[in-house]
């Protein structure tokens, strides 16, 4: 985005704001959107993507630090084909745009993380998103993971089995197992767990996103479909939580 506009463009103000951490995005509503429009889904997945872009730039510049946006579940692949094959050349399309990314990259400080399953993937998206992970290690300034091929389900269940593993040759004891080693055997190792979640669309689920993770976060839901989320409904949701009284559990 061309520096002039960014100046030009609102941005909330976060002086005296409980700003999330982590927000993590499912987003949903692309079929529905281009259902509305009279155009095939994949319309609405292409105009779902250009809302991810907008949405993590936006975020970063307001000073949030980790994004996690669901791109695709295990649950996904059951879709159409073709349908599939759009959502695939749409990942395929954000990674191959290699120079840009260096160059967004450099401007905006933005470390990519794919979390999911890899073996599922098309071999030529894995690389591509092996180059991009590679070429954004250095940043640091907002780190952005993008859940492909992801399930919490499965991804809880990998890091059990790593676990497993060192019970089962005799490096650690069943008793020894800490809720910090199932948190360091997840995708987001490392990585503080989602302050807030948000979910468009009008669905109220967690769809198997950050199961594990979102043990406490909160929750903002909103009818927007994701194609038509704009920087104004995450202020909405970024105020909403601010507003929020987090207890973990104690007494308020
Ligand atoms: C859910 O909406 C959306 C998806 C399964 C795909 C999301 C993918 C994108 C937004 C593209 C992301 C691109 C990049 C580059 C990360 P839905 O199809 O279930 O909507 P519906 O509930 O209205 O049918």
């Amino acid at each position: 985005m061309c520096c002039a506009r960014r100046e030009a463009e609102k941005m909330l103000d976060t002086t005296n704001i409980n700003l999330p951490r982590h927000v993590g995005v499912i987003m949903d509503g692309n079929g529905r959107w281009a259902k509305k429009r009279g155009v095939p889904r994949w319309e609405g997945h292409r105009e779902g993507a250009r809302v991810f872009r907008r949405i993590g730039e936006y975020a970063a510049d307001i000073g949030v630090k980790y994004l996690t946006f669901y791109a695709f579940s295990t649950e996904n692949w059951s879709r159409p084909p073709e349908e599939v094959a759009a959502i695939m050349q749409l990942f395929r399309e954000y990674l191959l745009e290699g120079d840009e990314r260096i160059k967004e990259n450099e401007e905006k400080g933005m470390r990519l993380r794919f979390i999911g399953d890899r073996s599922g993937l098309p071999a030529d998206i894995v690389n591509l998103i092996e180059k991009a992970e590679r070429e954004s290690a250095d940043k640091s300034r907002v780190y952005v993971n993008i859940a492909l091929n992801y399930g919490g389900r499965d991804e809880i269940v990998g890091s059990v089995k790593k676990i497993a593993q060192k019970v089962a040759c005799g490096e650690m004891k069943p008793d020894d197992i800490t809720q910090d080693d199932i948190s360091g055997g997840l995708y987001t190792a490392g990585q503080p767990d989602p302050d807030l979640i948000i979910r468009p669309s009008g669905e109220y689920r967690i769809s198997n996103f950050l199961l594990w993770q979102s043990a406490y976060s909160e929750f903002w839901y909103s009818d927007v479909l994701w194609p038509d989320f704009t920087t104004d409904d995450f202020d909405r949701a970024v105020l909403a939580y601010s507003g929020r009284n987090r207890r973990f559990g104690n007494i308020g």
